[in-house]
């Protein structure tokens, strides 16, 4: 009997220091250490997000060994997240996959953090068939990706300047929300009338999305309503999240319906922390009925960062024989596409 191919991984990249143990292409255990220090701030603070993965990642990754039933003699290789991201966060787990690959004598695989976060798609089934469409949206990014086979992915277009997660973010801050206020831009909307306040959203070409002038139009808004009444935020904050979150995810579904129809693609999913997003996975649903699309959306725990999501990306590395050398460095920014 051949022996299994068992993968640890480890993402580090942001504020979220997680451990995962992949058999096969399916994840045995996902171990995720939310960082808490940050909320006060209104955001990542770098240096504190460094010092809480050194803390956390070796006790991380001992229960996710722990939860998955495996020991060190299982493992076959170490995988990490080696870009994009916070540089002091990547070489934490970075120096951490190294040290373990190199005592176990197995081979390290560096994996792309963006390209993980279509192929939280490929961790369980129902998994979608090619070509696949995949948005992905999350706090530091947002992109159409087209996705010809598990490795060989194209992106079609991106923001150009602030991602939807940072927009949510952003405007959770002006509304005195902690961070990250996706999350509670989400629950607040639950109660709110959409249609209540309207926000402009810049059209950009093709693919392209931007965030910026949103965040500049609810900061006036706001300043003028506030003027008028202090009270304002508090008396209609459940409002202003449905009406600012409305804006944002019809701009994402217009372009990702747009993509889908010019290449004609009926496999389409999202990816990325955003698509924890209630009202964006109901849009997902809804345009796949009227499209007759095939749609996929993870699992909760498979959308924001998690580790699971780089191990199954490494498996169809190691399947491919894509090592990477112990010299290899990780780097806060890096294309992975043509
Ligand atoms: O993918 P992720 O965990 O980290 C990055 O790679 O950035 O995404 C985090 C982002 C944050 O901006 C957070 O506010 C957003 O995902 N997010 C949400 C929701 N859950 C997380 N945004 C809107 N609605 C949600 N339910
Ligand atoms: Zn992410």
């Amino acid at each position: 009997m051949t022996k299994p191919i068992t993968l640890l991984a480890i993402e580090s990249s942001c504020d979220d220091t997680s451990a995962a143990v992949i058999r096969d292409g399916a994840a045995l255990s996902n171990l995720i250490a939310t960082q808490k220090v940050h909320e006060q701030y209104g955001g990542v603070v770098p240096e504190m997000a460094s010092r809480a993965h050194l803390q956390n990642i070796v006790p991380v990754v001992g229960v996710a060994m722990k939860n998955a039933g495996v020991t060190k003699e299982d493992i076959t290789a170490v995988a990490f997240t080696q870009s994009p991201g916070l540089i002091g966060s990547l070489l934490v787990g970075a120096c951490f996959a190294k040290s373990y690959a190199q005592a176990l004598n197995v081979p390290l695989i560096a994996v792309h953090h963006m390209q993980a976060h279509v192929m939280s798609h490929f961790i369980e089934d129902p998994k979608p068939e090619f070509p696949f469409l995949c948005l992905t949206v999350s706090g530091g990014h947002t992109q159409i990706v087209l996705c010809e086979d598990h490795l060989n992915m194209k992106v079609l277009g991106e923001t150009i300047d602030d991602a939807a997660g940072e927009a949510f973010d952003k405007t959770a801050k002006m509304l005195g929300l902690p961070y990250p206020g996706g999350p509670l831009i989400d629950k607040y909307a639950k109660e709110g009338d959409e249609k209540r306040f309207s926000f402009p959203i810049s059209d950009m070409k093709e693919y392209d999305f931007s965030f910026s002038g949103i965040k500049t139009s609810i900061l006036y808004f706001l300043q003028k309503a506030r003027k008028d009444d202090a009270d304002f935020v508090s008396k209609h904050l459940n409002d202003i999240c449905a009406s600012v979150q409305y804006t944002i995810i019809r701009s994402l579904m217009k372009k990702l319906e747009k993509a889908a129809d010019d290449l004609n693609i009926r496999n389409v999913g999202i990816a990325g922390g955003v698509s924890a997003n209630s009202v964006l996975r109901l849009a997902l649903q809804e345009a796949g009925e009227r499209k007759g699309w095939n749609i996929f959306i993870p699992k909760f725990e498979y959308c924001t960062d998690n580790a699971a999501m780089i191990g199954v990306t490494a498996y169809y590395k190691y399947l491919k024989g894509e090592f990477a050398d112990m010299s290899m460095t990780p780097t806060a920014r890096a294309t992975w596409h043509e």
